[in-house]
């Protein structure tokens, strides 16, 4: 069996002559790669941009649908073939092999489904759901017609859904009743059905019946997704739409309340987490690759659906967390179904790392080729762990960074392409063209010496988000005027002696708890909720499983009011409305907090004093209340 389009260089050679190409002639390069894919009409020109206004543009005039990219193009000769093996959250109940054949049936079907409710090109679509095939086929069928799906992470709270969607302007939501992750159930339905009061736009919800456990529906609203399923036929051209129409918005979290609704667009984003799947991951025709993301993030919607369908691969999707029923179930599932590339995070990683080696040893894990680690710098303990007790020294380790808004892998290390080097995201994939940015401004020149500073980019690629939904002069401020004339990525960097970059984290205020980014201000402003609370700061420590943990510094009103039951009533609220991961591990009462004379609070203080240190704060004469650090840091838990 062949890949239906190979994009892969398969030697270090052929990497560096396709980064060089990439760089002298990109327009050429990417055009090449293009003509692997399936379009109807051929784009007018590659690559129109300018990173003033924003403004980028790629495949112009080139019309296209991505599901027959992902679907159609394999039938005539993989129709056969595995797509997507569904494991249940309870490995008693059976797992799924859905081929490409079938899966292309039930979008198209689905399709109509979307149709037959008033849905059409350009609509958008929250899809609130758990990790079972019908969430990869109603992506696709919005994608089938030119709807642009708006996923939202199915353990979100009330009201992060409502934003998302009131954010969007969704006409339609699809969900299913609920779900158990692990022994713990899910109501999705109770829990849209109280987003639903806020969200007048949602004129229909679709919900899949996914167990048996009750749940409500509203009459003339709700659906149930097997009825409109059966009312629809099953054929569904695919509509054609422009290159340049949005896909999918996928928001992702700021450094204001208001998530950031990144929007990408079809012919650069296919082509992109195309191209990247192949090459860093380099798949053989064969092979079962998993990737243990949720499709409600990026990775899961770049590496379990568009990337590994486009390229014909077979993709494992995973309803269930790998501690139920116990710490072996992902051993478990990589031997049952021969797994060969196995992609995950590192707080997974540590998490596991902490369990009995017994769980690993049950297991017969030699089918595996490649492992893979996303979402936050991995630590070198964790790094080792993986690469003797899962990869036994075998397997090379993909450290891949990348970002929702770059849409596709960006720096990383390519299987059997270059070394694996514990904490290096290692070579730029081609296409890519990262800079550092010092201090000032300014493009930090290498010259085979170790340097370090922001990461940043400095010519478009194809999978980049276009604008922020409803908001493109946030998408500028944000991405495009810290560094003139270049994307700017939020994270530091270096780049050591032998050229390979390690990125080092987030230098603005998202903290990764778990491998969840969280904005330090929505959090904030939940603990402000509580009526004994005036004001409140957040840091990142350093924890040994979720990377980084939540540690809150609070002002009451009275001082007499602190106590250890107010502080587990400030994490409730804080968990009823921002969500469980974004509950404070560490809470301290202060009687002020260090701040600037433009009233901006010096987290740098604060993050050091929760990282445990408590001398050494550098300097401090910007603040107004020099005094308060010393307290803060006498009374640090
Ligand atoms: C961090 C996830 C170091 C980084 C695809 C980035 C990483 C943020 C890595 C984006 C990595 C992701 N090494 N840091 N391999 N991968 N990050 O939008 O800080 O959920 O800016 O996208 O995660 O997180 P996001």
């Amino acid at each position: 069996m062949q890949i239906p389009n190979d994009l892969r260089f398969r030697t270090r050679e052929a990497y560096s002559e396709a980064y060089k190409k990439s760089m002298e002639n990109p327009e050429e390069f990417w055009g090449a790669v293009a003509e692997k894919f399936k379009w109807h009409k051929k784009w007018d020109r590659v690559l129109e941009w300018d990173f003033e206004k924003p403004e980028v543009k790629w495949f112009q005039g080139g019309k296209l649908n991505i599901t027959e990219n992902c679907l159609d193009r394999h039938l005539e000769q993989h129709g056969e073939k595995t797509a997507i093996i569904w494991e249940p959250n309870n490995p008693k109940d059976q797992t799924l092999h859905i081929s490409y054949k079938e899966l292309h049936q039930r979008v198209t079907q689905f399709a109509n489904v979307l149709k037959q409710n008033g849905i059409e090109k350009g609509d958008r679509v929250c899809i609130y759901m758990p990790m079972i095939p019908e969430l990869a086929v109603a992506m696709l069928a919005c994608a089938r017609i030119g709807a642009i799906h708006a996923i939202v992470f199915a353990g979100f709270s009330v009201k992060a859904i409502a934003k998302r969607i009131n954010n969007a302007g969704c006409k339609m939501l699809i969900t299913a009743n609920g779900n158990y992750r692990g022994k713990k159930y899910i109501d999705l339905k109770g829990i849209c059905d109280e987003a639903l009061k806020e969200t007048p736009s949602i004129k229909t919800v679709i919900v899949y019946k996914h167990g048996d456990k009750d749940f409500q529906m509203k009459e003339g609203r709700d659906k149930f997704w097997r009825d409109e399923v059966n009312k629809a036929k099953t054929e569904c051209a695919a509509q054609i739409m422009d290159a340049e129409d949005p896909l999918f918005i996928l928001h992702t979290s700021g450094s204001t309340g208001t998530p950031k609704g990144m929007v990408h667009t079809i012919g650069g984003y296919m082509i992109g987490t195309t191209y990247t799947f192949q090459n860093v991951f380099q798949p053989d025709p064969n092979d079962v690759y998993w990737c243990t993301a949720d499709i409600g993030w990026i990775t899961g919607h770049s590496y379990i659906i568009y990337g590994p369908l486009s390229a014909g691969a077979t993709t494992l999707m995973f309803e269930g967390i790998p501690s139920y029923p116990d710490y072996g179930r992902f051993w478990e599932i990589v031997e049952k179904n021969k797994i060969t590339h196995f992609y995950t995070a590192p707080t997974a990683i540590r998490s596991l790392a902490t369990q009995s080696l017994d769980y690993v040893k049950a297991h017969d894990l030699s089918s595996l080729k490649v492992l893979g680690s996303v979402g936050e710098p991995i630590n070198e303990e964790a790094w080792h762990w993986y690469n003797e007790n899962i990869g036994k020294k075998n397997c090379p380790i993909v450290d891949t960074w990348w970002q929702t808004e770059t849409g596709a892998i960006m720096i990383s290390t390519m299987a059997g392409i270059n070394q694996p080097k514990p904490r290096f995201a290692t070579l730029p994939l081609p296409g890519v063209q990262p800079v550092l940015m010092d201090d000032n401004g300014k493009e930090i020149k290498y010259t085979g010496k170790k340097v370090r500073g922001r990461l940043a980019i400095k010519f478009p690629w194809p999978s980049m988000a276009r604008t922020i939904w409803d908001n493109h002069e946030r998408y500028k401020k944000v991405y495009f005027t810290e560094f003139k004339g270049k994307y700017s990525s939020g994270d530091g960097a270096y780049i050591d002696e032998e050229g390979d970059y390690r990125i080092t984290g987030r230098v603005d205020d998202v903290i990764i708890v778990s491998g969840h980014n969280l904005e330090t201000a929505p959090v904030e402003n939940a603990i402000n909720e509580h009526p004994k609370v005036s004001e409140s700061a957040i840091v990142g420590f350093p924890h040994k499983i979720k990377g980084k943990a939540l540690y809150a510094y609070v002002i009451l009103y009275s001082k007499e009011d602190a106590s250890e039951e107010l502080k587990k009533e400030i994490k409730e609220l804080v968990s009823k409305l921002q969500g469980p991961i974004a509950k404070p591990d560490k809470i301290q009462f202060v009687t002020d907090l260090p701040k600037t004379r433009s009233a901006k609070i010096m987290r740098r203080i604060l993050r050091k004093i929760a990282a445990g240190e408590t001398q050494d704060f550098g300097d401090t004469s910007t603040l107004v209340n020099p005094e308060v650090v010393k307290e803060i840091a006498d009374h640090a838990l």
